[in-house]
């Protein structure tokens, strides 16, 4: 009892307010992060679930806003209302054609960021591969990937997207100067001359339907590293078949966590401690959530 009394954040005037805006949300992760960095750092702070109905996201912002929020991160379906509603786009929004953190300034404004591409090229770097030059094969071309793009081309790299849908991937290369596209049949003969292979697509993913990656890792360099933002399982087919192919490999979840901490950092004003101990949070209760 003493110790759940100690534990429990503390709420008053001073705290620190921010929260997740999706519908539905309540299966986000994010909470569970934040107020677990909020606490470590001792911080004043709370972070809230707010499931907001399509059509109401602008009230809801302009809501939290007034009430004092520092900010939000924006989840489906509102990141494309969060990219309309913005006073100042940051240069990571503009580039990945989407916008999943807001934050509300002191002067009142609403400025929008994409951390996913930074995120995810933190957590690469975070296993000990730099990011910088090289090539790398895109598979998919959602938000996510066009993100991840944007942040590779930032670092020198050069990116070839393969979507099973081309016209799709042709219009995200047509959004960033420079992208390549290859059919997705053919992506596998792509793939000897990249570093870096990264799986953007829902194949893999817990409850997706089934597809095959049209490429055969055996045939790779012995340098590509293999990289899925799939983390439920967090080791999937593809990383499974990376590591018999003896490749490296990166999984999805420290991305989430990457990106998150660049939220954090905007409303709190601290860069969380990236360590094994939030990673190993996130795993027992996803893989609670699976088994439960
Ligand atoms: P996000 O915006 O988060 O990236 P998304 O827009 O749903 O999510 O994108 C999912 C990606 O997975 C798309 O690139 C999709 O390909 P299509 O554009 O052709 O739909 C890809 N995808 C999903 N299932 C697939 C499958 N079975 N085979 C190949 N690609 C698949």
């Amino acid at each position: 009892m003493e110790k759940t009394t100690q534990r429990a954040p503390r709420i008053d005037g001073h705290t620190l307010l921010a929260g997740v805006i999706g519908w539905p949300v309540a299966h986000s992760r994010s909470p569970l992060m934040h107020n677990f960095w909020l606490r470590k750092c001792a911080i004043n702070g709370a972070y809230v679930p707010l499931p907001v109905r399509p059509g109401q996201f602008e009230t809801a912002v302009r809501g939290l806003q007034a009430a004092g929020f520092r900010g939000v991160n924006v989840t489906i379906p509102h990141k494309e209302s969060a990219y309309r509603i913005v006073d100042r786009l940051d240069r990571s929004a503009e580039r990945s054609g989407s916008v999943n953190t807001l934050v509300f300034t002191d002067e009142g404004r609403i400025e929008g960021y994409s951390t996913d591409g930074d995120g995810f090229v933190a957590n690469v770097e975070a296993h000990g591969i730099p990011v910088h030059g090289g090539r790398a094969l895109l598979l998919g071309a959602g938000g996510a990937a066009r993100a991840i793009a944007a942040s590779l081309q930032d670092r020198g790299v050069s990116v070839i997207v393969a979507n099973r849908t081309r016209a799709r991937a042709e219009t995200l290369a047509a959004s960033l100067a420079g992208v390549t596209v290859v059919d997705w049949a053919h992506a596998g003969a792509a793939l000897p001359e990249c570093t870096l292979l990264v799986n953007t697509t829902s194949i893999g993913m817990e409850g997706a339907a089934d597809g095959a990656f049209p490429m055969d890792l055996a045939r790779a360099d012995r340098a590509l590293v293999v990289c899925d933002i799939v983390y439920v399982p967090r080791q999937t087919a593809l990383l499974r078949q990376a590591a018999a192919c003896g490749l490296r490999h990166v999984d999805g979840l420290g991305m989430l966590i990457h990106q998150a901490g660049l939220g954090f950092h905007k409303w709190f004003g601290v860069t969380p401690e990236i360590g094994p101990d939030v990673e190993a949070l996130l795993d027992a209760d996803l893989h609670a959530s699976r088994t439960g």
